[in-house]
């Protein structure tokens, strides 16, 4: 049944689901390391969850390879083919899928009452230790409608911990919990799961959920994978529009390239006049490129800057949001919305001194071919 292929990990190779004539997954490939946490990250019917399901093993691909530490679990070609309950992956739903005619106790005993092989007593042990891992020690004559959402949602993940997976899989899992909770369970979610070390791959449309969880972050456009890198990467280097609008604010702007400048940026001219971006793609001068800037990373200004750099602009709207103040300014027709810590006292409609560094300003493909 198994064969070796890839190494310790997660591997997924040239993945390719159809339905029909939907091109769900097409030629996806990662690596998920011993421990590691990794995200598909993308907006609804990009292939998250069918690529989730393949690797459970509730999906056999059209193309492609699984493997689990060097044991093939699914290969296409071959037609090997392991299923889901012998590959010990744990799941995890946004439907929390628990049974509420159960305790908790049954619940999360299910797995291993189905699989055999255990003592009553040495069940119940395992299935207590799973409750107490996710802080629900002493809930287990409860029933599901007793427990609020979290708390079914942590059910769960002790019936997906209990047959001690050697991978965890979660599919949108706080989903359906309220706004305040779901961001308080992403940070229980991931010191439970670092403190197991098994390894993760976690489905989210929520970009805010997997830069605060994952070490790693897969993006996923169409089917494909559009670019993965740490939190950081993506977010200051987005290669693609589409990227770079998916995961946190940015402001697009239309340049044109003048000459190369020294390692890795370019002189430029755009609305914001004569200046300096950044981007490693080749470019050439005269090429029509687009900017990406983060709201963050334009400084403001009553004054002009010492250094003479910078642009003015209009302000035209300020809206205070505790954290910080987020203005609309105009430079023309282009509208740009920055973030600022502080509060400038310039009245709408006032002019504001503006600046933003070639660094923070990244050259983005914008028909989805990776520029930089
Ligand atoms: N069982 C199915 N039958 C037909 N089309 C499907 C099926 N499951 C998913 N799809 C289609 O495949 C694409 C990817 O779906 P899915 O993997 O569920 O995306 P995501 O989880 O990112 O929202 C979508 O276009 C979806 O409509
Ligand atoms: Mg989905």
């Amino acid at each position: 049944m198994s064969t070796v292929a890839g190494g310790a990990g997660l591997d997924v190779s040239n993945l390719v689901t159809r339905y029909g004539t939907v091109l769900a997954v097409n030629d996806v490939s990662f690596h998920v390391a011993p421990g590691e946490f990794v995200s598909l990250l993308g907006p609804s019917g990009c292939g998250k969850t069918t690529t989730l399901r393949c690797i459970a093993g509730f999906e056999r691909p059209d193309q492609g390879r699984i493997s689990i530490d060097g044991e093939t679990v699914t290969d296409a070609e071959t037609g090997e083919f392991t299923p889901p309950n012998r590959r010990h992956f744990g799941m995890v739903f946004q439907s929390y899928a628990i049974w509420p005619h159960m305790s908790v106790m049954d619940n999360v005993a299910y797995p291993l009452r189905v699989r055999g092989g255990l003592s009553r007593p040495a069940v119940r042990e395992r299935t207590l230790q799973a409750l107490t891992t996710v802080g629900l020690g002493g809930f287990e004559s409860r029933f599901p409608t007793q427990l609020s959402g979290g708390q079914q949602q942590r059910v769960a993940l002790a019936r997906a911990l209990v047959m001690e997976p050697r991978l965890l899989l979660f599919d949108e899992p706080l989903s359906n919990l309220d706004a305040k909770l779901r961001e308080r369970m992403r940070f229980e979610l991931i010191e439970i799961q670092s403190a197991l070390g098994i390894p993760a791959v976690y489905v989210t449309h929520d970009q805010a959920e997997a830069m605060v969880m994952s070490s790693r972050v897969i993006v996923m456009e169409r089917g494909e994978i559009a670019q993965e890198g740490s939190p950081e990467q993506i977010y200051a280097r987005p290669r693609t529009r589409f990227v770079a609008d998916f995961i946190g604010l940015s402001n697009f702007l239309d340049a044109e390239i003048v000459e190369a400048a020294e390692a890795g940026q370019w002189r430029c001219r755009s609305v914001l006049g004569a200046h300096r971006c950044r981007g490693s793609g080749d470019h050439h001068p005269g090429q029509r490129v687009v900017l990406a800037i983060r709201p963050e990373r334009i400084e403001l200004g009553q004054e002009p800057f010492p250094e003479g750099d910078g642009f003015r602009a209009t302000v035209q709207g300020r809206y205070f949001l505790g954290p910080y103040v987020e203005y609309f300014l105009e430079l023309g027709e282009q509208r740009l919305r920055v973030q600022r810590r502080s509060s400038l006292s310039v009245p709408l409609g006032g002019q504001v001194h503006a600046r933003v560094h070639a660094e923070d300003c990244q050259i983005v493909a914008s028909d989805g071919a990776p520029s930089a």
